[in-house]
Parts: C-alpha cells; structure tokens; sequence
C-alpha cells in the first residue's frame, strides 16, 4: 500500500509522522501554513475552513469548503487540499503576489480587522465562488437568476455559504459586501479549470501506528470485513461529531473506520414509489442532488448547522450517533423513513419508529452499518420543520418539530410529526397525530391538537431551555402551521 499522502495547494505531502487522530488543521499548522487558523475546535466558527476537491454535482469536481479542525488528517490520503495561502496567485519567488478576486473584495470593502477569521471566510466564500451553478441575477422578473433578496446577491451568492463563520470585530456587513462583489471565474483561473476534471478517487487507507490506526476500506465488503474483526472500533463518516470528542473532551481509539467514502453508501435513487439516499452522502450533496423534490428535506437543511457542516455531514452520522437532539430523525420521523442495515448477516430495513431505542442507543448491532435512508411516496403536501434554539443558523436545537400532513377537502387524513429534544430519543407525537387524524383543518380542532402536542414527550430543564419552555413551544409549533396554511390564528 502506498504511503498515506495529502496534497496541499498543489504540493505532495506525506502524512507521516502525524498522530492518526491528528486534524488537517494541526497538520497544516506544524507545516507553516498557519493562516488556518484555531477558533473553536469543534466546528463552530470556520476560522479553520479549507477547500477540498471533491466529487461534484455540476460539475466532476466541486471545491467544498470543510472544518479542517475535525478531519483527521488521515481521513484525507490521496486528496488535495487548498488553503488560503493557495488561493493567491504566487511571484517566482514563491510570495503570494496577485490576490484572489474573493481576497481582493475582502480587503478593497474592509471585510477584514483584526483578521484572525479571514482566511476561514476566505476559504468558504471561494467554495461559493466555484460553485458551477452560481449564477448572476439578471432580472427579477423573467426568473433567469436566482432571488436577489437579502441572503443572495445579484452575483447569485449565497450567503448560507458562510453561515458556519463568525467574526468578532469586523461586523458582518463588510463581509457580505464583498461576497457580493465577487465576479464569475475568469476562463483561465486554475481551479476552476480544475473543476472540469475528476477529482481524486478514495484511496483504502491503513495508517497504523503505536498510537492507534486510521483505516479506510475500500468497499462495503471490506468494511463490514473490518467491523467484525474490530467490534470496538470507531466508525466515522464527515467526522463532525467524533472531531468534537477528539479535540474538546480528547478522546482517542484505537481503531478509527472511515465509511464515507464507500460507493455503496453514496447512492441516491429517486424511484415512483420511494426515495433512496445513501448514508454516507453528504447533506450538501443530498441538498443540491434532490434539488427541492422533498420539500420537508430542504426545509431541513439551511437549519442544520452550518454549510461547513453540511459539507461533511452525513444522514448516516446524524442518525448513526442516536443523538436525542440530531436535526434530522424528526423530519425522517415525519417522512415514514425507514433504514437499511448492513452487517455480516446481510441487509435489513428497520422503520426509523422503531430504530432508537434509548438515550444514544438504537437497533443497529454491532458490526452494523446504515447503507441507506429511504423515504416512502407519494409525500404528504403539507410539511414544515421547526427548529427552535437560540441563533437561526449554526445552532443546536431547544426543540424541533416536523410535520408531513395530508389535508383532503378541510379533513386531516393522515398527520405524522417527529419531534426532536423532548425526550431520551426522537420520537413520534402519537397522541397528536391520533387527535388530528380524522378531524378538520379547523381552528378549534388545531388548537386542541396543539394542547395534546404541548403535552407529547417528557421534556428536561437543561441550560438550552426549560421544561415548560419546551412544551410550549411544542405547541406554538402546531399553530405556527395552521397560521400559515390558512392565514387564520387559532383560538
Ligand atoms: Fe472553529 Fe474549526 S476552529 S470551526
Ligand atoms: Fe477579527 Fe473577524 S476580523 S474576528
């Protein structure tokens, strides 16, 4: 096996003598490149953010923006990596010389102060700026260009691009001022030129040494291989969540088992009769591959964490942790959605109803992996998600409620709602959908439906919010709905 190597702004770098559990940050760091920079460690404010070429869905390679503070450098063997250093164009001296139009904007519009957070913001404003399907707006009425309202810019910016990166000083004006200045790449520009070829394949990965060992197997043969003979290793995927284990409460394994970039668990199937997304997709890709066709998913999405995140997060992580506040069991809780299972024994589908069954603890046995999420059709017409925390992006959740409805001449037909942060797992609101089902779409009977929602769980006082607090919500959430398909508030 070839020795594990990253290649960092276009230069070849053996990942040796790096710890396994050593994120691309410290590894970029140790080497100089130190405009990525250390905030938070665990993937809060992008001070940290790089640009990794990855399979893309426009185009073959897609340049994402990703936390490098929670990547194992490992995790990256045979990828290539561009820091903010490699994003200006170098003098023969190798001094970078000719800024990059996204530091140009930065710099000429004061988008930067003391500048600790800048090359972070750098790095996520040129994933945005190579994203192929970014357009200009042109006109607000022929419908050619995307909204220009204030989180897109008339260069078709998104600004959710840099919804995982804070700045202390500079205030956030400035910044979106040069996000929004930004231009299309020029023809020649090297990594958009780049964008055209595919980027590197995943390489089977064994960097073992005293310490611990990073694997990456190759197929999910392999991998289930690798499960049963190491029962206690760690499976990963983006490394969102293990990052954070990793660098705040300094946990180590001995055996950390990379999944996500298995082919098998990177599939999506739109079919007649249901949806199939892989586990080991990232949310970003789900996002941008479904394009609206589940409209309760891409509800979801802005509000969960941040782009960064959503760039390196998986289905299969969120559900694979079994945490009681992850954003998505509600809405896959709403959406019916089952999971695939697949160990040594084969393959089984297991309802997400009935996959948690205590505080981190689900179904899945040992040596299990989740191959696949699927989601049953037709879908019901009226969804909403509501996440209730303290800051709209980037946030983890007080509450958070999904509703799927299906609503037939001013009868409910059929209601499903998931709820998330009420009790040790997420859960379904039995009760509520019992009191919907059946009934009209009425004031009088919402309002009684959302009494026996406020009721639905066995929700905590912790420091995020109060029991009472909790309930609450939960039932604002039923009338938050009703006001909105009817424009009537209920009693
Ligand atoms: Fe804050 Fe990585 S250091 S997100
Ligand atoms: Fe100082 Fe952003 S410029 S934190």
């Amino acid at each position: 096996m070839v020795a594990a190597r990253i290649t960092v702004n276009g230069k070849e770098t053996p990942i040796s003598p790096a710890a396994p559990h050593t994120t691309v940050l410290d590894f970029l760091r140790e080497r100089g490149l130190t405009g990525t920079k250390e905030g938070c460690a665990e993937g809060e404010c992008g001070a940290c953010s790089v640009l990794v070429a990855r399979p893309g869905v426009k185009k073959p390679t897609d340049w994402v923006a990703v936390n490098a503070c929670l990547v194992p450098v490992a995790a990256l063997d045979g990828q290539e990596v561009v820091t903010s250093e490699g994003l200006a164009t170098a003098d023969a001296s190798g001094a970078p010389a000719v800024l990059h139009p996204v530091q140009e904007e930065m710099a000429v519009r004061g988008g930067s102060q003391c500048g600790y957070c800048t090359p972070g913001f750098i790095c996520s404003m040129a994933s945005e700026y190579y994203r192929p399907d970014r357009c200009a707006h042109t006109d607000p009425a022929d419908g050619t260009g995307p909204a220009s309202g204030s989180e897109h810019g008339p260069n078709g910016f998104d600004l959710h691009a840099l919804s995982g990166n804070l700045c202390r000083c500079t205030g956030y004006r400035p910044i979106r001022d040069a996000a929004f200045a930004v231009g299309m790449p020029a023809e020649d520009d090297p990594l958009a030129r780049r964008r055209e070829q595919s980027p590197p394949e995943p390489v089977a990965t064994a960097y073992v040494r005293d310490d611990g060992a990073f694997l990456r197997p190759g197929t999910l043969a392999d991998a289930v291989r690798l499960l049963r003979e190491r029962p206690g290793a760690t499976v990963v995927a983006g490394s969102t969540d293990w990052g954070v284990e990793v660098n705040i409460r300094s946990r180590r394994a001995d055996c950390v088992i990379a999944v996500d970039r298995l082919p098998e668990l990177r599939e999506l199937h739109v079919g007649s009769d249901r949806i199939e997304i892989g586990a080991a997709l990232t949310l970003t890709e789900i996002e941008r591959r479904l394009d609206g066709e589940v409209p309760l998913l891409a509800e979801l999405f802005p509000q969960f964490a941040s782009r960064l995140i959503r760039n390196s997060a998986t289905l299969g992580g969120n559900l694979g942790t079994g945490s009681p506040i992850g954003d998505s069991p509600p809405v896959l809780l709403a959406l019916e959605a089952s999971l695939v299972l697949t160990g040594a024994d084969g393959e089984r589908e297991v309802p997400l109803a009935d996959y948690f069954t205590g505080y981190r603890q689900s179904v899945r046995r040992p040596g299990e992996l989740i191959r696949a999420v699927r989601i049953p059709r037709p879908l019901s017409p009226v969804t909403a998600f509501h996440k209730i925390a303290k800051r709209r992006f980037d946030d983890i959740s007080s509450v958070a409620v999904a509703f799927a409805l299906d609503i037939e001449d001013g009868t409910v037909r059929t209601a499903r709602i998931g709820l998330g942060g009420v009790a040790a797992t997420p859960i379904r609101a039995l009760a509520t959908e019992a009191a919907l089902e059946g009934g009209p779409w009425t004031a009088e009977s919402v309002g009684a439906a959302a009494r026996v929602l406020s009721a639905e769980g066995t929700p905590m006082d912790d420091h995020r919010a109060s029991a009472g607090y909790r309930s609450a919500m939960l039932g604002q959430s039923l009338l938050k709905l009703y006001a909105r398909t009817t424009e009537a508030v209920p009693s």
